[in-house]
């Protein structure tokens, strides 16, 4: 079963009871300034979360391409990614509890096959003013019972942090008049040890990466009051949101989401354009796959490199991954692009369509980041003579020089110029020390501090966004 196949089953399965299939809204959202991208499928959706009548009915099933941008940092592990495709199915005041819950399991292991054996269930414990979620706890216990499996070892309850679901996360950071409820997830078991770092027990939030969660479905039941309060919608709706490239993890019974169907191919192009295994340079390759994915789809939604917005997000992935790219030695970048674009054609056409325009824009960047990175160098040889001496030397000794190849220079530089490196230039206290400079990070990271500071007081959120993407 391809990625495909899990969309076209998932759609027809929702089909079938009744739902109308609407189309994946764009990366960027037009008029919703609360959020630079899509970064769940109800955020299309949310008027009529909250009550406004949806012109296809009450019952709708969709597959929403996400980024989300709070990820970056995670993803080098066997399952993060910032970019990803959210299967959706919808009742906007329609059914509920019941009926979700039994097509939450009746799709996973009866039309994914998945073994019922590897599924855990996790349910909203409650806290002291909102209640535990009973409604959906008794579904699930009646399933695991006629599954011949028992509930106390399937089920288990986390709170608010774990299992509530909103734009802005637990009921204390949302906003008045936002929805949001108790969500259960689900979670596939792979056959792997423990890792023991993670803590004596294991548990599906351990992130230790023995269980995953491929599934989860939000029941928006709740409006946020301006006393802090949460009141129940006038209708209440369910949110159903499947990660593709996880449950395609799981049919697969493949641990490493880059390893599977999906991913194999883009990862074989990287590992053969730095000419190194995958098994050797997971992270880096990871970091590589991953960003350009991002980058091809946000270039694709027409977003240009900048210093703001969608554009500086854009930006950064790229050089983050230009960054891991080099450090391996790659080469050619537009292979890579090719290979995405090759993998993503078949469900995903906007990247055929786009597919001059991504690479334009992309080999463009890299353009930019290569002069950015001279003129950097170019300013700090002129203060520093060691640094020209070492450039010098990596230059003779590796012939034609090129971003990658200006690595191992060491030469101490102010914290001061570091700064003009990162306000100025862009760069990162990452791809500072990735050009050979050596600087007091304390000294730096208290400078960034107060300047992110003196950013909030004259109005600007630019700063902010450093922070978020590194
Ligand atoms: N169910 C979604 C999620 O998990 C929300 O739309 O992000």
């Amino acid at each position: 079963m391809t990625a495909k196949d899990i969309i076209d089953t998932y759609i027809s399965f929702f089909e079938e009871r009744g739902h109308k299939k609407i189309e994946n809204s764009p990366l960027v959202l037009q008029n919703d300034p609360t959020t630079l991208f899509t970064s769940a499928g109800m955020q299309p959706l949310v008027p009529y979360l909250l009550g406004k009548e949806h012109p296809e009915g009450k019952r709708l099933v969709n597959v929403q391409n996400c980024f989300r941008a709070q990820d970056i940092d995670e993803v080098g592990d066997n399952r993060h990614t910032t970019f990803f495709r959210m299967l959706g199915n919808w009742s906007l005041g329609d059914y509920f509890k019941k009926e979700e819950v039994s097509w939450f399991w009746e799709f996973l292991t009866q039309k994914l096959t998945i073994p019922k054996e590897r599924l855990y269930i996790t349910v909203f414990k409650g806290t002291n003013e909102i209640p535990k979620d009973e409604e959906a706890e008794q579904v699930w216990k009646e399933i695991i019972l006629q599954e011949g499996m028992n509930p106390k070892e399937r089920i288990l309850y986390y709170g608010t942090k774990k299992n509530w679901w909103s734009r802005s996360g637990v009921p204390e950071n949302m906003p008045a008049g936002e929805p949001g409820g108790p969500d259960t997830e689900v979670f596939y078991r792979f056959n792997i040890e423990h890792n023991p770092a993670f803590g004596d027990v294991c548990h599906p939030n351990c992130d230790c990466g023995r269980f995953m969660e491929i599934a989860n479905s939000v029941f928006m039941q709740y409006v946020k009051q301006e006393n802090g309060s949460f009141k129940e919608l006038p209708k209440k709706n369910v949110d159903f949101g499947g990660g593709l490239e996880r449950l395609l993890a799981a049919v697969e019974n493949m641990q490493d989401v880059f390893q599977t169907s999906l991913f194999a191919p883009i990862v074989a192009g990287i590992s053969h354009a730095i000419n190194k295994p995958y098994s050797e340079e997971s992270k880096e390759i990871r970091i590589i796959a991953d960003h350009f994915i991002s980058a091809c789809f946000i270039a694709a939604n027409d977003v240009i490199p900048s210093n703001k917005e969608q554009g500086y997000i854009l930006r950064r992935l790229i050089r983050r991954g230009l960054d891991s790219f080099y450090q391996l030695q790659g080469g050619n970048l537009s292979e890579i692009i090719e290979t995405i674009v090759d993998q993503y054609k078949n469900t995903d056409q906007i990247l055929l369509t786009k597919f001059e325009h991504i690479k334009n824009t992309i080999l463009a960047e890299e353009n930019s980041y290569s002069q950015t990175r001279r003129n950097a160098r170019k300013l700090i040889t002129r203060k520093y003579p060691s640094a020209s001496h070492s450039a010098r030397v990596q230059a003779e000794g590796l012939g034609q020089a090129r971003i990658g190849d200006e690595l191992k220079g060491q030469v101490e530089i102010s914290t001061e110029d570091a700064f003009v490196l990162y306000t100025a230039h862009g760069l990162s206290p990452a791809q500072i020390k990735s050009l050979g400079f050596l600087f007091n990070e304390d000294e730096f990271v208290q400078k960034m501090k107060e300047h992110q500071q003196r950013s909030k007081m004259s109005g600007t959120k630019k700063f902010d966004r450093v922070k978020e993407i590194r």
